[in-house]
């Protein structure tokens, strides 16, 4: 009988939407996180969600407890067993990322692809604390992840084919493009995409409201979310640390993060998630006024 299950490792805004989508597409998903509120939140979201879609006629009640029913959590990395696929999904930092390799390597069965979906970090870097590298590989999922249609697909140095093939099989079964990124810092999206992020805060450093850059590009550009309101939407603590990748990876002073993303984060201020960021929020999420 084919395996249809796969394990997600944290249950945060990516973890938890990467889990939903496995789990929508059919797969039987465990989503492992060892923080209970971060369980706890994950299983509100994702009810409250599909409780909306259901209000809208765009789920049937049935349908939801039947996807539901495929997504369990744990708060153990032994849950990985029998698992055909692992997709990490914790903080953006390499040392949590490297321990979480550890720990998963340990625990999966020899066989099992592990894929990162960091959004920046070496996948070759992330590979060398396990003893399977060939079978390590980067899938950057965009949030919010049910909805985004791009998989980047990135390679380490040793990643093999098969493994490759795996995880493009996984993609297609989920709905998603693929595009192959180069083991780069900010790989293809996040190179492009988060430094117009970063520039966007300068802009609003120096004085410009932040609904007035997020019209110019909504308006101008056509993108369906501004800049400023995208970093909200994503966390400025990711963004932040996307941006610090791009520095520290490219040695390249074009890359300096915006001092205010950096006063923004060590506030607090953390943007939607926590309620306020570059605009402030009620507890619906809802958009209630500006900071600045
Ligand atoms: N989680 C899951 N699903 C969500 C969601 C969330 N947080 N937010 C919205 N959705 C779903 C809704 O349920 C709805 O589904 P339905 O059509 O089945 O009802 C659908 O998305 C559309 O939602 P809405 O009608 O409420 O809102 P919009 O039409 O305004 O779309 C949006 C919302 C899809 C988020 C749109 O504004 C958008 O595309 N924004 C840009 C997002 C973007 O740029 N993402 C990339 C960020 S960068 C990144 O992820 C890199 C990483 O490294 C951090």
């Amino acid at each position: 009988m084919e395996n249809n299950k796969v394990a997600v490792i944290g249950a945060g805004l990516m973890g938890s939407g990467i889990a939903q989508a496995c789990a929508q597409a059919g797969y039987q998903v465990v989503n492992i996180d060892t923080f209970e509120t971060a369980v706890e939140k994950a299983k509100a979201n994702i009810n409250s969600l599909f409780n909306k879609k259901v209000e809208k006629g765009k789920m049937t009640r049935e349908q939801k407890d039947e996807i539901l029913g495929r997504l369990t959590y744990s708060g153990s990395f032994e849950d990985v067993k029998g698992a055909f696929l692992v997709l990490e999904a914790v903080p953006e930092k390499i040392e949590i990322k490297k321990d979480t390799f550890r720990k998963v390597d340990a625990a999966a069965d020899p066989g099992t692809v592990i894929v990162s979906n960091t959004s920046g970090l070496s996948i070759s870097e992330i590979a060398s604390v396990t003893d399977r590298p060939d079978k390590i590989m980067g899938a950057h999922f965009f949030y919010p992840a049910p909805v985004m249609k791009l998989l980047e697909l990135v390679r380490g140095l040793v990643t093999s084919d098969e493994t490759y093939a795996v995880v493009k099989e996984f993609a297609a079964r989920i709905g998603k493009t693929t595009v192959d990124a180069p083991e780069f810092p900010g790989f293809m999206v996040n190179r492009i995409l988060v430094p117009m992020q970063n520039e966007a805060a300068f802009m609003v450093m120096e004085g410009s409201s932040p609904e007035d850059v997020d019209n110019a590009i909504k308006l101008g550009c056509n993108h369906p979310m501004g800049p400023i309101e995208l970093t909200d939407f994503v966390g400025i603590d990711t963004m932040l640390a996307t941006m610090t990748g791009l520095y520290n990876g490219f040695h390249d002073s074009k890359y300096r993060p915006c001092p205010l993303l950096e006063t923004m984060v060590k506030s607090g201020m953390l943007g939607k998630k926590t309620g306020n960021g570059f605009y402030k929020y009620d507890e619906k999420g809802n958009k209630i006024g500006s900071n600045f």
